[in-house]
């Protein structure tokens, strides 16, 4: 038998700790940003497929098909159509670059900015993915606090002002603008106005992230930053993730030329996915403005569903909101309850949750919060879920005391 090869002295530094093998999803799935499995427009994106493979498909022989290094033209057209409409974005074809999912987006404009000791300013809850990311970069993570309409202006003057103090120019404000993750917050226009004035007035450019913007219940958002400021100084990502399907994995930048230019100087993966940008294209074109309000009212119905679960079995020991829009639930359980260690007895018991500590720079503010993705479960299983997870933090952590208006003993 030929002896095991030892790759272990071959690894380059810096490689990230191996991956643990996938045993299958849990039994109460509210990780992730996993999207509802019934929501998925399946008949209409075979539909999709056939046609455009039946008009188009030869020119898949080609990288890029017809269409060049940014993705498929049709696609990009839909976009540039969509988010004017939507988001108030005046940007040509040529100024969106179709990414693979917008995690590669995030990773692209990463690369072109950043580099080890950069600063740079986040929400102090924000998306995991990008502070796993910036950590990586080992860049100086700053977070700002936020409030009900997302990222705190006054914070945000006041530490801009402090590292101006120390010499210190941050590479950009990461923001996730519309339907913050975790929180669901979305930013009025005014305070967009300001923040706009601020990083104007301290010469930093913003990174607008809006991948959850078409899932607002009322169907309604403010324009987004990049449009407000003409796309002077802001980067935007976005994504067809939580809009359509998370595994088709398809995002996009839009940004000026100048800079996109030197983006696509970096994209050397000789285009993503084609099948799916044209399978996309040829969908939305037609079925995207039906189908995002369908899909917003089922989430809509399942965040009901998860609050009246977390209110009959945590009773008051469970604090959140009613986020506007989105896939996700912020919530607070009392101090003594550690996030981390209930992760690990929940998952014990089949119930995965995302601790608070991955999702905010301020690991102790977090300790006690959690979120929960409420997208992918069915009804019945949102219910069960928390019942199992309500058990499981009495037995860990003594709370809630009492459930379902029952006192336990
Ligand atoms: C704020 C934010 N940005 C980016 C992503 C990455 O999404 P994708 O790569 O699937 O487009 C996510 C995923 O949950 C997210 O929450």
């Amino acid at each position: 038998m030929t002896a095991p090869f030892d790759f272990a002295p071959l690894l380059a530094p810096g490689t990230p700790a191996p991956a643990v093998k996938w045993n299958g999803f849990p039994k109460y799935n509210f990780v992730g940003g996993h999207n509802d499995a019934k929501q998925v427009p399946v008949q209409a994106l075979i539909d999709a497929a056939t046609a455009v493979l039946k008009r188009e498909g030869a020119t898949l022989a080609t990288y890029g098909l017809n269409s060049g290094p940014l993705g498929y033209k049709p696609l990009r057209e839909f976009l540039s159509a969509k988010l004017k409409g939507h988001a108030g974005i005046d940007c040509a074809p040529d100024e969106i670059m179709i990414t693979s999912g917008s995690l590669q987006g995030l990773d692209l404009v990463n690369t072109l900015l950043l580099a080890k000791g950069d600063t740079v300013l986040i929400e102090q809850e924000t998306y995991g993915g990008a502070l796993t990311r910036l950590a990586k970069f080992g860049v100086n993570i700053v977070g700002i606090p936020l409030d009900g309409e997302g990222m705190r202006m006054d914070a945000l003057k006041q530490k801009l002002a402090e590292l101006k103090r120390k010499g210190i120019k941050p590479k950009y404000i990461y923001t996730i603008p519309t339907v913050q993750n975790p929180t669901g917050a979305i930013m009025g226009e005014a305070r967009r106005k300001e923040m706009l004035k601020i990083a104007a007035d301290y010469g930093v450019m913003i990174f607008e992230d809006e991948c959850y913007s078409d899932l607002v219940w009322s169907g309604r958002r403010p324009k987004s930053l990049y449009a407000m400021a003409g796309g002077e100084g802001v980067i935007f990502v976005g994504s067809f993730s939580k809009s359509i399907a998370p595994a088709l994995r398809v995002g996009y930048i839009v940004a000026k030329w100048d800079i996109l230019a030197r983006i696509l100087g970096l994209k050397q993966d000789a285009g993503s996915g084609a099948l799916e940008q044209m399978i996309l294209a040829e969908f939305c074109t037609t079925h995207f403005a039906d189908h995002v309000p369908k899909l917003a009212a089922a989430l809509h119905a399942k965040l009901q569903t998860l609050r009246e679960a977390l209110a009959e079995h945590f009773g008051t020991a469970a604090e959140f909101g009613d986020p506007p829009g989105g896939i996700y639930l912020w919530v607070k359980l009392p101090d003594v309850v550690d996030t981390q260690k209930l992760f690990q007895a929940a998952a014990a018991a089949g119930v995965s949750l995302n601790p608070g500590p991955e999702w905010s720079t301020d690991k102790a503010y977090a300790r006690s919060r959690l979120r929960l993705c409420f997208a992918n479960p069915e009804p019945e299983t949102i219910r069960k879920g928390v019942e199992v997870l309500a058990e499981v933090c009495r037995r860990e952590f003594g709370v809630p005391l009492r459930s379902a208006n029952i006192e336990k003993k």
